[in-house]
Parts: structure tokens; C-alpha cells; sequence
């Protein structure tokens, strides 16, 4: 099973979809107390910055959360019309509509089940979850002006109409805001297929120390939430989902095999 979370990538577009289903299905029933509202691996300085000031509640999502804010804090947001894309069980979404202040935040995932959760759990002015696929978004032109996807796309069925869709859906001037893991050598052939959607970037930084720093400082919050909500069969996949130490994922990331990306890039 924990082969299916390393090789979900490879294997083909028919399996993949109904896969995420399932497994937020079974995030859904094992995670009882809703803890789990991030599914990325976070960010963290390595120079000593001020730590980000959170509310207390937000504490002990502080890595995750530190990710999404360095995802979109370059870009104006405040006021703005932003479309995530990818959100996962919402955690992402609720920070950036508490602390940014959008006009609007609508939150896309191709899971019914997860957006049915994010509803029913995030109660946040301005913030609504909405279920849908990133290659065929159910949004008119020059709708939004932010996108935002954080460690989703590596795995569309077509990335590169994925980029053509958020170019189609910002307004001009309209930035998006993407991070996601990159296999080694892979990042000029993404480069290309962001620019081939006729957006410009605008910056692009490599980051893979920042995430391993993140995976271990929360490391401990990861295993001891696995270790008590997962049964035993299946928690070999979980820590290797999660990039707990000493699983493939953590070892591919610190050893420089799979890198972590971050691009902000704008509508001409
Ligand atoms: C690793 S999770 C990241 C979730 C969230 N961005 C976060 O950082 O917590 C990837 C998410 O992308 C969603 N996803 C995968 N393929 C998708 C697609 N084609 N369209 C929309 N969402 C998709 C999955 O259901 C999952 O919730």
C-alpha cells in the first residue's frame, strides 16, 4: 500500500482520481476530533525570521500554515477574488480568508466527500468549498484575481491545460500562486509548461530545505498523530503521505531527489 501513496504519479489518470476519494474518505473516518486540516509539508525559515504570529488555535498547524503564507504573502490578496484549487480538507483556505481578507475565497477539489467536510467544518465569512476537477473548472473568464494551488498539481492528468485554465480564469494582471513538489531535472520541463499558458513569471525559488526544516520540527506532531489514529496495517502509507522521517518521501526530499518549488506568476 505505501508503494500506491510513492507511485500514485505513475500509475494511470483512471485510478488516480477515484484514489483521492477513497483516501479522504478513510482521512474522514479515522481522524474522529477533525485535527487534520492540512495535507502539505510545510514550510519553515532557516535563517531565524520572527516566527509568523498566529492565533493560538492555529499553533499547532503553524508549519502547514507557514507553507500557504509564503505561497501567497507576495501577492495583493486583501479585497481580491481568489480561487484555490487542490484544497484538501481546508485548512489553507480558512488561513488565508482569516488572516488576508479576501473579498471572496471559493475552494475547489475534485473530492465531494472532502468539500462536503470543509463545509460542514470551516465556518468562515467569505470562504465556500466547491467540488471540481483542475482541468475543467466550472468558472467563467477573468473570474478571479488570485489562484492559488498548493502541492496538487504534480499529478493532473494534464498539467499544462491545468496552467491554461488558471490563465483563462484570472483577470489581467491576476497572479498565480503555486508550490508543489518537482522531481530533480523535471523543473525546466514545468517551467515550460507554466509559460505555455501565457502567463509571465514573476518570481521562482526553490525551497526544499525549507520543507525538510518543516518535516522536522513537526515530525513528532506527525508520527504521534499516525501512530494513534492509524491502525497498524496502514500506517506505513500515512507516514509515508505525511514524509515522516524515515520514509521514502523524507529521504527523496533531504537527499535532494525531489525538490519543492514555488512560483508566482502573472497574467499579461
Ligand atoms: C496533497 S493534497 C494538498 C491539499 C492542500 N492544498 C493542502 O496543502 O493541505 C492534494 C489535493 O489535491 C486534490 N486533487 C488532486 N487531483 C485533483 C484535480 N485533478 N482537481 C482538483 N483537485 C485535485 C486532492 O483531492 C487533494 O485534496
Amino acid at each position: 500500500m505505501h508503494k500506491l501513496v510513492e507511485k500514485y504519479c505513475e500509475m494511470p489518470t483512471a485510478i488516480r482520481r477515484p484514489m483521492w476519494r477513497v483516501w479522504h474518505n478513510l482521512i474522514i473516518k479515522l481522524d474522529k476530533n477533525k485535527d487534520a486540516v492540512f495535507m502539505n509539508y510545510g514550510y519553515q525559515s532557516l535563517n531565524g525570521d520572527p516566527a509568523l504570529e498566529l492565533e493560538n488555535h492555529d499553533e499547532a498547524n503553524r508549519y502547514c500554515i507557514q507553507l500557504y503564507d509564503y505561497v501567497v504573502r507576495s501577492v495583493e490578496v486583501a479585497n481580491k477574488d481568489v480561487l484555490e484549487v487542490g484544497s484538501g480538507r481546508g485548512g489553507g483556505a480558512s488561513y488565508i480568508t482569516r488572516y488576508f481578507k479576501p473579498k471572496s475565497y471559493t475552494a475547489m477539489d475534485i473530492s465531494s466527500g472532502v468539500v462536503k467536510f470543509c463545509n460542514s467544518y470551516h465556518n468562515v465569512e467569505g470562504l465556500q468549498f466547491v467540488a471540481g476537477v483542475a482541468e475543467e473548472p466550472p468558472f467563467a473568464d477573468e473570474s478571479f484575481d488570485v489562484v492559488v494551488n498548493v502541492e496538487s498539481a504534480r499529478c493532473y492528468k494534464s498539467i499544462r491545460k491545468f496552467f491554461a485554465e488558471v490563465n483563462r480564469m484570472l483577470r489581467p494582471g491576476g497572479h498565480f500562486c503555486f508550490a508543489d513538489m518537482i522531481k530533480k531535472g523535471e523543473v525546466e520541463s514545468i517551467r515550460k509548461d507554466l509559460l505555455s499558458s501565457g502567463m509571465e513569471i514573476v518570481s521562482e525559488t526553490e525551497i526544499t530545505k525549507n520543507v525538510v526544516k518543516a518535516l522536522d520540527c513537526d515530525h513528532e506532531r506527525r508520527e504521534s498523530a499516525i501512530v494513534n489514529k492509524v491502525p497498524g496495517f496502514l500506517r506505513k502509507s500515512f507516514l509515508q503521505f505525511a514524509g515522516a522521517k524515515g520514509s521514502e518521501r523524507y529521504e527523496s526530499f533531504a537527499s535532494g531527489k525531489m525538490e519543492y518549488w514555488h512560483f508566482v506568476l502573472r497574467k499579461k
